[in-house]
């Protein structure tokens, strides 16, 4: 019977990557292969202005201490010890680890100031330490850290709370693996990247499999809930034949989420990426073709597609969250445990407090005469109207759950959704007639093709695209 029913269950999963399959249409995907903002918030970062700053924040704070629900907090730790050429986060690279313990201090500062105005012991659902590489503290700096939080807030238990870090395999040993784990985080992710060597040496990035599979096996002795590797795809010389092979290593270590991120190459931002030799990245065609080849064997592997980005293996709570329709999208990315307001603290952290976003200074020196003021260190903020919170919610639900239900979005948001909607709905039609999604009366699917360009239906609802700036400020979807 247990052979039966196993049989049974491979049957329904095989049906199923076949009925999530894009039509892999080179011609349509690259006639909607626009840039486009991530939206991880809604409007995007691009959109903050200095001028919403202290007071801003005092009346979110007051606001949210009279509320009092439960929070996430986010850490950005800048540090690395080495820099890799492809990278676009906000990171300081330095081989002096004396810089450590003067930002914990400055950190502890920050905490003390923003839980004056919050209140002290309220309660945290969720918890992410990002980078840089918070690692490059010192195991005594991190339990200072913790320590910190633990203080101010008052954490849910292990089971019912999402407490991440970042971590770099390079800089790690399996001992602190354990030691993350005694700290209380619960979810790991590891920057892998790319296996092969010849693509490791042209971006500055070394990852050695094997170190990789001690440390993934170190995670689940010491019982993370979860453990995701991070790859990239589009870096110079990879190709197709290269890329496979670091898939087989990556599939074979099982991690149990995945994140595929499309190489975002905009040297004009990011000068470290000025290394890469632009002769040596991938052709569009060729880079789509390694995303495609990646999705087909990930999902040949028992990996489901949860949205832009992200795999998940189907027991993974992503993966189940999805299937429950609780799923969410924050700055962090997708997330099962999004609390209403999040808290940023750290160089370029950021955060929303009662429907205002805000961003700490992304220069350190600022940040840095700012806390040692006793100020908190504010660069810049959006105070969100109600029709940027209700385009947000729909976009989160598009890019979480790939379908909009008018009538139920309508009476969830007190609107007539698709004629308060209209033009995007007309938008949306044009779309469908592209194969990108479907509707059936009030209900919007996104179809495969249409999940993979999710942000292409995600921009219809964005009422800033057109006074952006231009685009070239984002990343291209695939
Ligand atoms: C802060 S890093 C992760 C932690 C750690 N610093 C590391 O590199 O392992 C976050 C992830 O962002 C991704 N990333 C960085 N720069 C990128 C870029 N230009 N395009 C796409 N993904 C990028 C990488 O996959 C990286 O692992
Ligand atoms: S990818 Fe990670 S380790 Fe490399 S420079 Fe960026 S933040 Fe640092």
């Amino acid at each position: 019977m247990g052979r039966r029913m196993r049989g049974r269950g491979e049957l329904e999963l095989a049906d199923r990557r076949e009925a999530e399959r894009p039509t892999w249409d080179e011609a349509r995907i690259a006639r909607h292969d626009l840039t486009g903002p991530r939206y991880t918030s809604y409007p995007p970062a691009t959109h903050f202005r200095p001028e919403v700053g202290a007071a801003e924040w005092a009346r979110a704070a007051a606001a949210s201490a009279a509320r009092g629900g439960p929070l996430s907090l986010y850490v950005h730790i800048p540090f690395c010890s080495r820099v890799c050429y492809y990278c676009a986060c906000n990171r300081i690279v330095t081989a002096n680890r004396g810089v450590g313990a003067p930002y914990v201090s400055r950190l502890e500062r920050e905490l003390a100031l923003v839980v004056a105005a919050l209140g002290e012991g309220r309660t945290l659902t969720q918890l992410h330490w990002g980078g840089g590489t918070p690692t490059f503290l010192a195991a005594a700096e991190l339990a200072r850290l913790m320590t910190a939080i633990r203080g101010h807030f008052s954490l849910v238990s292990d089971d019912a709370g999402e407490f991440g870090i970042e971590v770099h395999p390079g800089d790690l040993v399996p001992e602190q693996v354990f030691f993350l784990r005694e700290l209380g985080f619960n979810r790991l992710s590891m920057g892998v990247q790319d296996f092969d060597p010849e693509v490791q040496a042209a971006v500055n990035r070394h990852n050695d499999p094997e170190q990789v599979a001690a440390l993934l096996a170190a995670a689940r002795r010491a019982g993370f809930h979860s453990v995701s590797l991070d790859l990239i795809y589009g870096l110079p010389r990879q190709n197709r034949a290269r890329f496979a092979r670091t898939l087989e290593e990556v599939i074979a270590l099982g991690p149990d989420r995945l994140s595929l991120f499309n190489y975002a190459h905009l040297p004009h931002r990011f000068k470290v990426q000025r290394q890469i030799r632009a002769a040596e990245l991938p052709s569009p065609a060729e880079k789509l073709a390694l995303f495609r080849d990646a999705w087909e064997r990930l999902a040949a592997a028992g990996y489901r597609y949860i949205g832009m980005d992200h795999f998940a293996l189907p027991g993974d709570e992503l993966a189940r969250a999805q299937e429950e329709g609780r799923l969410a999208r924050n700055f962090q990315g997708y997330t099962v445990r999004r609390a209403d307001e999040l808290l940023g603290i750290g160089v370029s952290a950021i955060g929303e407090l009662a429907g205002v976003y805000f961003q700490n200074h992304r220069d350190i020196a600022r940040y840095n005469a700012a806390v040692d003021e006793g100020r908190l260190p504010l660069e810049r903020g959006y105070v969100r109207s109600a029709e940027d919170l209700l385009r947000g919610r729909v976009i989160e639900e598009l890019m979480c759950h790939f379908r909009l239900d008018g009538r139920a979005l309508g009476e969830r948001f007190g609107v007539d959704f698709w004629r308060h909607f209209a033009a995007e709905r007309r938008a949306l039609e044009a779309l469908a007639a592209e194969g990108l999604a479907t509707f059936e009366g009030e209900v919007l699917r996104a179809t495969p093709l249409g999940r993979l360009l999710v942000r292409r239906l995600a921009m219809v609802f964005d009422a800033h695209l057109a006074g952006d700036g231009g685009r070239e400020r984002y990343s291209r979807i695939l």
